[in-house]
């Protein structure tokens, strides 16, 4: 066994240039309906080589396959919630100042990672050499008949995404690569605008990142074809501030995580957030009354509110234990639409 590796970002960090943006106006919606204008960032170097196959390492060891594999009917194959207690580079890695500022600054807001469990959640699709040829061949196979009726566009089967239409749970991702992407074909995040465009943002090569506010903007990974091996690290993100709203879901988490470690992370960055509104709130009544100012009846009540029915979505999340079917994640309907456009 080599000897561990401290995370060092003058060494692992290799963000150089800012990447372009499209913002949630570019892409019609008002600026106002996430957390952030910024709505998903071409892809960008993150981390260096030397990183990346170091994160690799830690997640071929045996007891991270054993202990965090999951899958669904909508993934064969994920590694959840191994890095706090597994992975200490790629743990120190996404929680590092540095990294954090990087993604903050690109994201429009100050972010952190959403919670332990889901540090650098892990996709993995691995295909033997025929399949990844067969593949190709199919491709090439398809564009002839496409080029011979005058089509421009991929075929349908290159659209194919790998989960439909959907939008994620947290606030913000960062969808890492961390596989080699030479001669692969695909692999694009399609997005759908205000008014039902598709639009495509390039995937991500090793080494490099996407940034995408996937709370509030209906998207789907398309699929990559032609390799044997296409791994991506997920690791969620929300507002570092209290004082902005959490629309955070464990919807299409809970079926494949461990509840207990979920619900802990989950319910304590809750019950903070709520304490220091609370502390906030009282702080500013205290003053009011310190000024002689009369009682804000109308504000307090309003705060109340809020405070209830974020209390409530607290509550609602969290699904008795007995009641969570493992691996199976229902779907929400957001109707297909023609992709390719
Ligand atoms: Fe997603």
């Amino acid at each position: 066994m080599p000897a561990a590796v401290d995370f060092d970002p003058t060494k692992h960090l290799a963000f150089k240039d800012a990447p372009e943006v499209l913002t949630m106006g570019d892409i019609g919606f008002a600026e106002n309906i996430g957390v952030s204008p910024i709505a998903v960032t071409q892809p960008f170097q993150l981390f260096s080589p030397e990183a990346i196959e170091i994160m690799r390492s830690e997640i071929a060891k045996p007891v991270v396959t054993k202990n965090h594999t999951f899958s669904s009917n909508i993934a064969a194959s994920q590694l959840r919630g191994y890095a706090r207690d597994y992975a200490p580079f790629t743990y120190a890695a996404w929680n590092h100042a540095q990294t954090i500022a990087i993604i903050s600054k690109l994201a429009g807001i100050d972010l952190i990672p959403w919670g332990d469990y889901e540090i650098a959640h892990i996709n993995l699709s691995v295909k033997t050499e025929e399949q990844a040829k067969a593949e190709l061949n199919a491709i090439r196979q398809d564009k002839r008949v496409h080029s011979d009726k005058g089509m421009t566009m991929g075929s349908s089967e290159d659209d194919k995404p790998i989960v439909g239409w959907h939008q994620d749970s947290y606030p913000f991702v960062c969808v890492l690569m961390m596989s080699d992407c030479t001669g692969m074909i695909g692999g694009e995040t399609a997005l759908r605008t205000a008014n039902g465009e598709v639009i495509r943002v390039r995937g991500p090569t090793e080494g490099y990142a996407i940034i995408l506010q996937g709370r509030y903007i209906a998207h789907q990974a398309l699929r990559a074809l032609g390799k044997t091996e296409r791994i991506t690290a997920v690791t969620s993100f929300r507002p570092r501030t209290p004082f902005v709203k959490d629309d955070s879901e464990l919807r299409t988490v809970r079926p494949v995580s461990d509840l207990n470690e979920l619900y802990y992370d989950f319910s304590e960055y809750r019950l903070e957030m709520m304490e220091q509104r609370i502390r906030r709130e009282r702080d500013v009544m205290r003053a009011r009354r310190q000024k002689g100012q009369k009682f804000d009846t109308r504000c307090h009540k309003l705060f109340l509110e809020e405070s209830s029915a974020f209390m409530q979505h607290t509550e609602k999340e969290l699904v008795p234990e007995d009641h969570v079917r493992k691996g199976t994640i229902e779907t929400v309907d957001i109707p297909d639409v023609v992709v390719g456009k």
